[in-house]
């Protein structure tokens, strides 16, 4: 005995000198609504507390009402007397980063008081969740009623998340927030790390005085006093106990007291009941004998819960240490009753010292992916997103974040759609958009990104909407988007300065709401070529130089021609000036030459070599002008000849030849209604160009089939414009007779006015789209013998208002109806007697875009 007493001194020496140095690293303590400055110490547990600032960013910080603080109440722990509230967001977490890290068991402890801190009388009710899993539901009795949620949590990442979400009853708040690091090897179940153990209740059994805080409880556990309402008789000691031996480490104060019943054979009973009869509890029992035993005494103990014994053996409490004991299985049902009980051969009665119950709550609800948290958290950093966006970003499944929409898996979530309209982001979009791998569907509309709309964004394998409507950004789609926009994937929806370049000049403010596919994909080809135009301008800018880089050769000998041409050894097409010849330049870029023969230069009666000479000179001014008319629907011009020998005009070679040629070829077998409508928007856009983006105008006065020339992508561009002009002004009206003009093609009025301007060009494309509806050649021989022009052919169909007449049957029905009926009108409406009564151009574009809409509406999932 007096050896023990001299231990229990010294042992209560070393305990002072835990308490004074009680080791709280690794503790995290939210004193949760104070102002960031204060760090008020407890004067009672020594904890130091912090405010919310570092771990929260949402919320509004109260103190509680008067009648519920200080100084009316001065007994009120510090932690209630100030509350921060959720008053915006179905969901606000903290973020408690562990410096122990992942792979241990935390402790955590909430508490709640009321105190009427917002002035309305009305207790809220709302939902805790640690990560992604339910944790527990907090309601009050009253406005004083404190309210402690305690759960043991093991740690799968660096970070836990402490949840509260509004389930509409009314704004969540919590006023204090405590993490404590918890051995690991302690508090097990049948189920391992797969549940969190959720504190029913937590009994100091034999409990004398004390706190129920106990400074060298090092997880800082709160034990409650336990009352029986069956008188027990309290045992305590001053004695050692180990209490380190298992791991659990009860306080001194909680293990050094015990019950006992009155009567040696009576059973130790406690009783509870379960709303949910499916409710895991877990009970652990803490033992440590703390009597001194004489040699005929023994205390034997046995464990019972709703009459069985929880196991098999029965077991003598040590006075050395403590032990802790627990049910292997989880009790469940409504009522549950533990009995401890002494053996038939215990002379002593049974001891409780203290007992923990803990329900199992089941981890069964999955976080999103750890890619896709690492994606959505960099865009909420990168532009500070004005969203309450805190936890997981998928989970709990019905709690989502806001704009956040999620994918349903079984193991995991991804985030499927993403709505950032409004939000006030600023800057580019960055490339953590491209990592959100299963994204469907993403809405940056009306905020202020800036710089290109970027590429990655195609690599969204899954994308189907993309709205970037209302941003500043520059540049135009990429081409891998509009590849999949072209192909039905996606919809999108942009400003037209980044859908449109052609668009701008034209005062049409009015928005693509049109149903965003249909105008998305009219969009389509313009940007497409846009794209590629813009890159091949580059490519060809490295090839050979443009006329603003005189370093390049622009200009050939005929020696020169002749070497490219391999000794004009290759024919690819004759034309109204002469013969085209295949070439191809040193880095290996075919090239067409056509050479000017001299019967097209055909001189005026009574000619002179100085008329000559003075036509060479316009020429080679008229070639270095055309030089610098660059569009991507018009052939390019790579260079030209002259020299006494020849003159010659050299393009870019077009893979497909000619569509006069294209569509009386095999060819044509697969040449869709879109893929006509495509190389109709092509050339119009082209000429469209040589009419309003040139000055001066560029009348081309020989457009027709075989000038529009087609590349290996099936993209459309207009050749031999601009040829008149490179004869002499005063040549023209021979150069006319002789040159210019198809059959077929030339404008009515031309006949009585001779006067060729931008609507004879509009007449000749009339009849251009008419061979492309048709599949007829511009004059077409009829089963008489006659010629006909393909206007008289169409003429008796369209007034019939019969399709089928009129379109090539090659694409048998194939097409929409509507795109085919305003294609048809488009295509009249341009061979009308009068040059004023057709529309221009620019009219014309907008209207085969119209056509290409709705066949791409007829089909959006066409590939
Ligand atoms: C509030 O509820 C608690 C818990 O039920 C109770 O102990 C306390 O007496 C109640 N206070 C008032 C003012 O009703
Ligand atoms: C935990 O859950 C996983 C997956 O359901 C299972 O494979 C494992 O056996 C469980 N562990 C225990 C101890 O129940
Ligand atoms: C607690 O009880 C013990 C034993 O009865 C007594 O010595 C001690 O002073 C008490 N402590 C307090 C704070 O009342
Ligand atoms: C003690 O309370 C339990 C239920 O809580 C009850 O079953 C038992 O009869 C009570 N015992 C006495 C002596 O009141
Ligand atoms: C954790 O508990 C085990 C016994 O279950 C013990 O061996 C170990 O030393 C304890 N770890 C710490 C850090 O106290
Ligand atoms: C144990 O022995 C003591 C005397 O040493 C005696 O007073 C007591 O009655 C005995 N107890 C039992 C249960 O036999
Ligand atoms: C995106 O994923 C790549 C590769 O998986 C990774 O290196 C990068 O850090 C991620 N970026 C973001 C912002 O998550
Ligand atoms: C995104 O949210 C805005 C309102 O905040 C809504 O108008 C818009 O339709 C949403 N976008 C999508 C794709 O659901
Ligand atoms: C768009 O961005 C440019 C610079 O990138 C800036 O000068 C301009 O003011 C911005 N416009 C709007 C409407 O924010």
């Amino acid at each position: 005995m007096r050896a023990n007493l001299v231990f229990g001194i010294f042992c209560a020496l070393v305990t002072t000198i835990l308490v004074h140095g009680q080791d709280q690293s690794g503790y995290i303590s939210i004193d949760c609504g104070i102002p960031p400055y204060d760090t008020p110490e407890d004067t009672m547990t020594n904890i130091n507390y912090v405010s919310d600032e570092a771990f929260i960013t949402t919320g509004v910080n109260f103190k509680v009402s008067e009648e519920y603080g200080y100084p009316k109440n001065p007994v009120l722990l510090s932690t209630l007397a100030e509350v921060r509230a959720f008053p915006q967001g179905n969901r606000n977490c903290y973020t408690l980063k562990l410096s122990q890290g992942k792979d241990h068991l935390y402790l955590i402890r909430a508490s709640f008081m009321y105190g009427n801190y917002d002035g309305k009388k009305a207790l809220p009710e709302f939902d805790l969740y640690v990560n992604v899993n339910f944790w527990s539901t907090v309601k009050f009795k009253n406005a004083s009623d404190q309210v402690t949620k305690e759960i043991l949590s093991f740690a799968e990442s660096d970070t836990i998340y402490v949840c509260l979400v509004n389930k509409g009853k009314g704004t969540p708040f919590i006023s204090g927030l405590e993490l404590r690091p918890v051995n690991s090897s302690i508090y097990g179940t049948e189920f391992g790390r797969n549940v969190s153990l959720v504190l029913y209740r937590r009994w100091d059994i034999g409990y004398l005085n004390g706190t129920g805080r106990y400074q060298d409880d090092r997880f800082d556990r709160i034990w409650s006093p336990y009352s029986s309402n069956i008188s027990w008789n309290s045992i305590i000691t001053s004695g050692y106990i180990d209490v380190f031996q298992n791991g659990y480490c009860p306080p001194d104060e909680v293990i050094k007291t015990a019950a006992a019943p009155e009567n040696v054979d009576d059973p130790l009973e406690l009783f509870w009941t379960s709303d949910d009869p499916n409710v895991r509890f877990y009970a652990y029992l803490y033992f440590a004998e703390l009597e001194t035993l004489e040699k005929n005494e023994t205390r034997k103990i046995k464990i019972l819960w709703n009459g069985s014994p929880v196991s098999e053996t029965s077991f003598e409490p040590s006075s050395k240490y403590s032990t802790t004991f627990s049910n292997p299985r989880a009790f469940t049902g409504k009522d549950h009753w533990i009995s401890i009980q002494k053996t038939v051969d215990s002379t002593l009665p049974p001891i409780l010292n203290a007992i923990e119950i803990f329900t199992a709550q089941s981890l069964d609800e999955f976080s999103t992916t750890i890619e896709d948290i690492h994606a959505i958290e960099s865009i909420k950093a990168t532009y500070k997103v004005n969203k309450v966006w805190s936890g997981d970003p998928c989970s709990p499944r019905l709690f989502p974040w806001e704009g956040v929409g999620c994918s349903d898996n079984n193991n995991n979530h991804q985030i499927k759609s993403l709505n950032l309209s409004s939000s006030g982001l600023l800057g580019p979009i960055v490339f953590a958009f491209r990592n959100l791998s299963l994204l469907e569907s993403l809405d940056l509309s009306n905020n202020d990104l800036q710089q290109n709309v970027p590429e990655f964004l195609a690599d969204l394998k899954h994308l189907k909407v993309l709205n970037l409507k209302g941003n500043n950004l520059t540049g135009f789609i990429p081409k891998s988007l509009m590849k999949k926009l072209k192909a039905g994937l996606l919809t999108l929806s942009a400003d037209e300065q980044n859908l449109c370049n052609s668009c701008q000049d034209k005062k049409k403010k009015k928005s693509m709401v049109v149903p965003i596919a249909v105008a998305a994909s009219v969009i389509v080809l313009v940007v497409v070529l846009v794209i590629i135009w813009i890159i091949l301008r580059q490519r060809k800018k490295g090839a050979y130089s443009g006329p603003l880089l005189p370093s390049g050769k622009r200009r050939f000998t005929y020696n020169e021609v002749s070497s490219i041409t391999n000794n004009f050894n290759k024919v690819i097409g004759k034309g109204g000036f002469g013969i085209v010849y295949l070439g191809s330049l040193e880095d290996g870029t075919k090239i067409a030459v056509k050479m000017i023969n001299d019967s097209s230069l055909a001189k005026p009666k009574g000619t002179s070599s100085s008329s000559s000479s003075r036509a060479s000179n316009q020429f080679q001014v008229e070639a270095e002008l055309l030089l610098t008319v660059h569009h991507r629907n018009l052939a390019s011009f790579v260079g030209y000849c002259d020299d006494d020998r020849s003159m010659a005009l050299i393009y870019e070679y077009m893979a497909n030849g000619n569509l006069q040629a294209y569509l009386s070829s095999e060819n044509a077998e697969d040449l869709s209604w879109e893929k006509r409508l495509h190389i109709a928007i092509d050339s119009a856009q082209g000429l469209e160009y040589l009419h309003d983006g040139c000055r001066p105008a560029i009348v081309h006065r020989d457009v027709k089939t075989a000038n529009i020339l087609i590349n290996d992508n099936l993209e459309a561009k207009i050749a031999d414009f601009g040829l008149s002009k490179v004869f002499p002004e005063d040549d023209l009206s021979h150069v006319v007779t002789t040159v210019m003009g198809t059959p077929g093609y030339v404008d009515p009025e031309y006949y009585r006015t001779f006067v060729l301007n931008e609507k004879s060009d509009v007449y000749s494309f009339g009849v251009v789209l008419l061979e492309l509806i048709t599949g007829q050649r511009a004059i077409i021989k009829t089963e008489e013998g006659d010629n006909i022009s393909v206007i008289h052919y169409v003429w008796p169909f369209f007034e019939a208002r019969e399709l089928d007449g009129v379109v090539d049957p090659l694409l048998r029905g194939d097409f929409s109806q509507d795109s085919a009926w305003k294609f048809v009108d488009v295509a009249m409406s341009c061979v009308r007697d009068k040059g004023s009564n057709r529309p221009t151009m620019n009219q014309i574009v907008a209207e085969l875009k119209q056509c290409l809409a709705a066949e791409l509406d007829r089909e959006p999932q066409s590939q």
